[in-house]
């Protein structure tokens, strides 16, 4: 099974083409074609992204790169060759979501090939099912474990969700205000440092580490709250009352409260990922989401995972991002599960789509 997959949903025009099937036992991949614009140059200058310039870009790009795809893919016969349309219809910002889908759709009419809308948040949660990145290769993927746990970071969500023995999701917590990708970002913002905030915070943190740089700490919201819920906008704001009452005077105070920030922000999702696993008896944890990029985050989830015996999926470097072959995944697993495929006309961007299956 052939899939043209779209994404649009911030600020990365990605496409990708997939040669997908089920051999037997095992789901087999070969990625035909996998590229991403990204817009982060522009929106650097402006410390976040604004949905109408996302938008703006995303028109400007996808034409080119979809023609680039269809040569990657070696595909001249769309119609006889693509079996399925796959498109991001949220969560996200919803004048980029447009694009995405306007153009799938056009293609969708034109062809007559079926149209499949996609959660944004279960192509993260699927990502880490690809065990290798190579383009024209066959990749045997990952098996969904049932009754797992995966903890979604991005810019704009902080979920634990638990996949069910059936296969179908429930989202047992998420973040009650900012996004810990969002929060990253902001505080990057207050420490002077480029969007997207997260590598940078991060490699200054690792310095502090290093240095053994450990003076301040901030506080843990909702550490102890006895749910799966998030908060990380007092501890934004934690900061930007340390950087008030403490103006920074070098880099080496920047690094601290890199660090603190980071230890904080990681103290709070480690330990609500952990209860999660243990009080649904989970034998794996599925990282997903731009902020999974995050090598200490990841680093105190192995040292638990050794201790708490529990095996870790995370997505390869290409996949932690926004991408379309993570939409192109998730489409082939809404098809294999039989998922519903909506009239094309009832297809639109739903900035707050919740996932389901
Ligand atoms: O999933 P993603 O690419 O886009 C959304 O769907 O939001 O996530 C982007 C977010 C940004 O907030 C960025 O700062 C964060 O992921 N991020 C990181 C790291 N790399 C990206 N956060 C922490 N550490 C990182 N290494
Ligand atoms: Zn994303």
């Amino acid at each position: 099974m052939k899939i043209l997959a779209f994404e649009t949903s911030c600020d990365e025009t990605a496409i990708s083409i997939i040669d997908i099937k089920n051999t037997g036992e095992q789901n087999t991949i070969t990625i035909l074609a996998n590229n991403i614009a990204s817009q982060v140059e522009l929106h650097k200058q402006y410390g976040g992204v604004f949905p109408m310039m996302a938008k703006r870009e995303h028109m400007k790009n996808i034409g080119p790169l979809y023609k680039q795809a269809l040569k990657d893919a070696n595909i001249t016969d769309i119609k006889n060759e693509i079996d399925y349309i796959a498109v991001t219809s949220g969560p996200g910002l919803e004048p980029a979501l447009w694009v995405g889908i306007a153009f799938a759709k056009e293609l969708s009419e034109k062809y007559e090939i079926p149209l499949v809308p996609v959660d944004h948040m279960e192509g993260h949660l699927l990502s880490s099912l690809l065990p290798a990145y190579k383009l024209h290769e066959e990749i045997v993927l990952r098996d969904l474990p049932s009754n797992s746990i995966s903890l979604l970071v991005s810019g704009g969500h902080t979920e634990i969700i638990k996949i069910e023995e059936n296969g179908k999701y429930e989202i047992l917590g998420q973040t009650v205000d900012d996004a810990s990708g969002e929060a990253f970002d902001k505080v990057a913002r207050m420490l002077y440092l480029p969007y997207p905030g997260g590598p940078m915070i991060s490699s200054l943190a690792k310095i502090a580490r290093e240095e053994e740089l450990r003076d301040i700490v901030f506080p843990r919201p909702m550490l102890h709250s006895g749910d799966y819920n998030f908060s990380f906008s007092g501890l934004k704001t934690a900061v930007l009352y340390h950087i008030r009452d403490n103006p920074i005077k070098d880099e080496k105070e920047k690094m601290q409260i890199a660090r603190a920030f980071e230890d904080a922000v990681v103290d709070v999702l480690s330990a609500k990922v952990i209860k999660a696993i243990h009080e649904h008896g989970a034998n794996y944890l599925l990282l997903g989401g731009g902020v999974s990029a995050n090598t200490y985050l990841r680093e105190i989830l192995h040292t638990k995972a050794n201790k708490n015996n529990f095996q870790i999926y995370e997505p390869l470097s290409p996949l932690c991002g926004d991408n379309a072959l993570m939409i192109a995944i998730a489409c082939y697993f809404n098809i294999k599960n039989n998922k519903p495929i909506p009239k094309i006309e009832e297809i639109k961007a739903n900035g707050n789509l919740k996932i389901s299956l």
